[in-house]
């Protein structure tokens, strides 16, 4: 950023002669103002990549004016060179790179960082040199949590938040640290041959021992929520969501029944010898509710409840699952078949999923209210169930019912935020 200060200073005199690239910027221009004029400098505007050239038309990003909905295209990190190479085919013609462009390019103004713009200015020079205690910092503890000394690690990465309190990457890593620090997990055991995640380091499989099931980390972070092929989950638009523990199963019959005393689903009796297996279904939202309640007096730190849509979806676009398609008259024991790539059986298809979430068009906001129990009125469904196919299968699909409907296809998977 101090680079990017720098360079801004040394262009404010070039300002008054913008007024060309702020009309081929068109519409961008009205709020990105210096956006544009980083991009303005660089040959990009001679050539004619302009913002619509990398970011796509980004109608809904324009619409929607609170940034709900992203622009159409906006790579990060390492996807970035996917979109340099959609016009610079072979890379870098100065240096043969082929990857990691904006290490030494900035995306718009693209600068050689080697010669920045040469400016004197005592505030500017502060900032400078905070930037490098920072990146030493970085540098550091980057390098002490590859030998996993964890402790030093996070000290580095604390003092290198303190030259830039706002930076991002700093505090994701200082809350690495201080995960794989931690020793108690109230009502958690880690599954250790799973290992830990390397962006948040917390645990990927845990153990419940008071309900004996297993909970898979959906790491969380930021995603595409939704899909512009159904009414009801359009527009696609950008969702951050916090970590989140999944039961890797379906809740069983046997497992609603030894909480609750009793079994309401359809399927069981003699017809199905493997009832106990099959996952809980003709419980409604409120009954969903009411097992929650007992779950969180039975495990030590409490915390259970039902995913978010948004957690849902994240998860199933982060599993990667291939659903099988069900048998349309039954559902099937819970554990069949492959997990997904997180671990997680079953989340597209066997049963749909209670979500938390009320039923409300999108953008989704979990602060809007539609995450509190008290609210009234329908309650969102995930995931398909064995009587369904395709669509209905698909990550991004909504379904809803009232709280109180009981279905033979509707049951329930329970989640907890991370223990405190
Ligand atoms: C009506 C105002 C408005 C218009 C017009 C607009 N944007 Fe934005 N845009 C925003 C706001 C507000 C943000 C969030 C800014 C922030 O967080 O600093 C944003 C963020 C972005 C981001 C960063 C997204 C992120 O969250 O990482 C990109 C890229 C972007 N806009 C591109 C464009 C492009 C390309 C156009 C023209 C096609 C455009 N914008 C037109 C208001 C607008
Ligand atoms: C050469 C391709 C390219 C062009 C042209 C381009 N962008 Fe970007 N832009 C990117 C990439 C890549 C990123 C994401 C960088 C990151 O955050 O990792 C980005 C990020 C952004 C951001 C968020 C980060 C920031 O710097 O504020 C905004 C806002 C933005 N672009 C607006 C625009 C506008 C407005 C235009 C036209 C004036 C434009 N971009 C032209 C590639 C481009
Ligand atoms: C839509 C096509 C397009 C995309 C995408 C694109 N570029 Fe370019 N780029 C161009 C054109 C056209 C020029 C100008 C070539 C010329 O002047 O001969 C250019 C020029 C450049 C230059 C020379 C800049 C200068 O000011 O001398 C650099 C560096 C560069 N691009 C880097 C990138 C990087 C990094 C990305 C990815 C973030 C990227 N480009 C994405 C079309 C593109
Ligand atoms: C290790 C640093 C580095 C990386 C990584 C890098 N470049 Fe470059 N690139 C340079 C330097 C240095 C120049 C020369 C800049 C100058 O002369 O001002 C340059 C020049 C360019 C030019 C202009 C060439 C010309 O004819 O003037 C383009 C286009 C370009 N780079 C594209 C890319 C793309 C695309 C990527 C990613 C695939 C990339 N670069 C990655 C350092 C890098």
């Amino acid at each position: 950023m101090a680079r990017l200060a720098l360079l801004l200073l040394a262009l404010l005199p070039a300002f008054a002669q913008q007024d060309e690239h702020f009309k081929q910027a068109g519409v961008c221009g009205r709020c990105h103002v210096i956006s544009v004029v980083e991009w303005s400098i660089s040959s990009h505007a001679k050539g004619a990549a302009d913002c619509l050239a990398c970011h796509g038309k980004s109608e809904g990003h324009i619409i929607d004016e609170r940034n709900n909905i992203k622009p159409d295209k906006i790579p990060h990190d390492a996807a970035i060179a996917g979109l340099c190479a959609d016009c610079h085919k072979n890379g870098c013609p100065k240096t043969k790179q082929t990857a990691s462009c904006q290490k030494c390019h900035h995306v718009h103004a693209l600068v050689n960082p080697e010669r920045p713009p040469q400016v004197k200015d005592q505030v500017l020079e502060q900032r400078a040199a905070s930037w490098e205690r920072y990146s030493r910092r970085m540098e550091e503890g980057e390098r002490l949590l590859k030998a996993e000394h964890f402790a030093q690690a996070r000290d580095a990465f604390r003092a290198a938040l303190k030259e830039n309190p706002n930076d991002k990457q700093a505090a994701e890593r200082l809350q690495l640290c201080e995960n794989r620090l931690r020793t108690g997990w109230p009502g958690f055991e880690i599954v250790k041959e799973r290992g830990f995640c390397s962006r948040t380091g917390l645990p990927r499989e845990v153990r419940v021992p008071a309900l004996g099931i297993r909970m898979a980390l959906v790491s969380g972070g930021e995603f595409e929520m939704g899909s512009d092929r159904f009414p009801v989950s359009k527009p696609r638009h950008t969702v951050r969501v916090a970590p989140v523990y999944l039961a890797v199963h379906e809740t069983t019959q046997a497992e609603w029944t030894a909480l609750m005393g009793k079994n309401p689903s359809a399927h069981q009796g003699e017809k199905f010898p493997e009832a106990a297996r099959l996952p809980v279904e003709q419980v409604s939202w409120d009954d969903a509710q009411a097992i929650i309640r007992v779950v969180n007096q039975k495990v030590p730190g409490a915390g259970f409840r039902l995913p978010t849509e948004a957690e849902w979806e994240l998860a199933a676009r982060r599993g990667e699952g291939s659903p099988e398609p069900g048998n349309l008259k039954a559902p099937r024991p819970v554990g069949q078949g492959r997990p997904d790539k997180l671990g997680l059986f079953d989340l597209q298809g066997n049963v749909w999923e209670w979500c938390s979430s009320l039923s409300a068009p999108y953008p989704y906001d979990a602060a809007d209210g539609r995450e509190s129990p008290a609210a009234q009125g329908m309650r969102v469904l995930r995931g398909g169930g064995y009587a369904d196919l395709g669509d209905l299968l698909d990550p991004a699909m909504r379904h809803a019912e009232r709280a109180g409907r009981r279905l033979q296809w509707n049951g329930i998977r329970l989640a907890r935020g991370v223990p405190q």
